[in-house]
């Protein structure tokens, strides 16, 4: 069915809106490490971002080798859907970089980092929370998953195409904790075949919820403390995300990051279906 793919990619809504940088927190975002905006892009837009994100996960379609998988369990293993991440979407529907979702992201992202919009390198990444059972995304910094060698100027920007709430798995973060170091994180269940990463000891009392309406969008910095609790609603909650970051620089001496180097090898033992 992926010819109903690229006929849907074709039908994209062309949407002006410019990126609404007057509502951006750019203190909030260096004080905290995270803010968010209101509206990232259009209602047309925002119905067709939905039926290409709807038939991707229909079809479990992997848009790079092995990049369908369920983040809360091992790898291939059997079962419903618990967290279902689709990776770099946009490899199989390129059409996906030509939206306002994309292009107002990544102006804001630029904004926030200090950076030139054209020096920002994206790549984006779609999470599905099934309704009522959508596990819950531990206590992670985004850095923990990157290669140790490199030193990271990035952000991630996120956007929701359902309502995100405390009930529904919005995203929460500890404020002010991208000062911090790249933390010690494991796999979850210490089982390198599970993709998602946490780490301990996060005082989740100082957590801050940032509910989200849909085609609104939060940034945060790649070493905030930050993870969503499960879905509880009784509707899906499909959120796009997109890694904004300039080109990593070599660091004189690697971080050891073990968690790094496990992932990697059970990621090469997999056999995707
Ligand atoms: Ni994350």
């Amino acid at each position: 069915m992926t010819g109903g793919l690229d006929a849907l990619a074709a039908r994209r809504p062309e949407v002006e809106l410019a990126p609404p940088i007057e509502a951006l927190d750019l203190a909030g975002f260096a004080a905290h490490g995270f803010t968010s905006v209101p509206r990232i892009t259009s209602d047309a837009e925002l119905g067709w971002l939905g039926e290409v994100y709807d038939l991707l996960f229909r079809e479990r379609i992997a848009a790079v080798p092995g990049g369908y998988f369920d983040l809360a369990r091992p790898y291939e293993s059997e079962g419903p859907d618990l967290l279902p991440q689709i990776l770099m979407p946009e490899a199989r529907v390129p059409a996906l970089r030509e939206t306002a979702f994309w292009r107002n992201t990544r102006a804001l992202a630029a904004r926030l980092l200090g950076a030139e919009p054209e020096a920002l390198h994206g790549w984006a990444h779609m999470i599905l929370k099934p309704a009522g059972v959508g596990a819950p995304l531990p206590w992670h910094q985004d850095e923990a998953y990157w290669d140790p060698r490199f030193d990271y100027v990035a952000l991630g920007s996120w956007m929701p195409l359902d309502p995100a709430t405390p009930e529904s798995g919005c995203l929460r973060f500890i404020p002010g904790s991208q000062r911090g170091p790249v933390r010690e994180h494991h796999h979850v269940g210490e089982n390198p075949e599970v993709h998602a990463l946490e780490t301990r000891d996060v005082d989740a009392a100082r957590a801050v919820e940032v509910p989200l309406a849909p085609g609104g969008a939060s940034f945060h910095h790649c070493r905030t403390l930050h993870g969503s609790g499960p879905n509880r609603s009784a509707r899906v909650r499909r959120a796009f995300a997109i890694e904004w970051q300039l080109a990593p620089v070599r660091r004189a001496a690697p971080e050891p990051r073990p968690w790094v180097d496990a992932g990697r090898r059970a990621w090469e033992a997999r056999r995707p279906r």
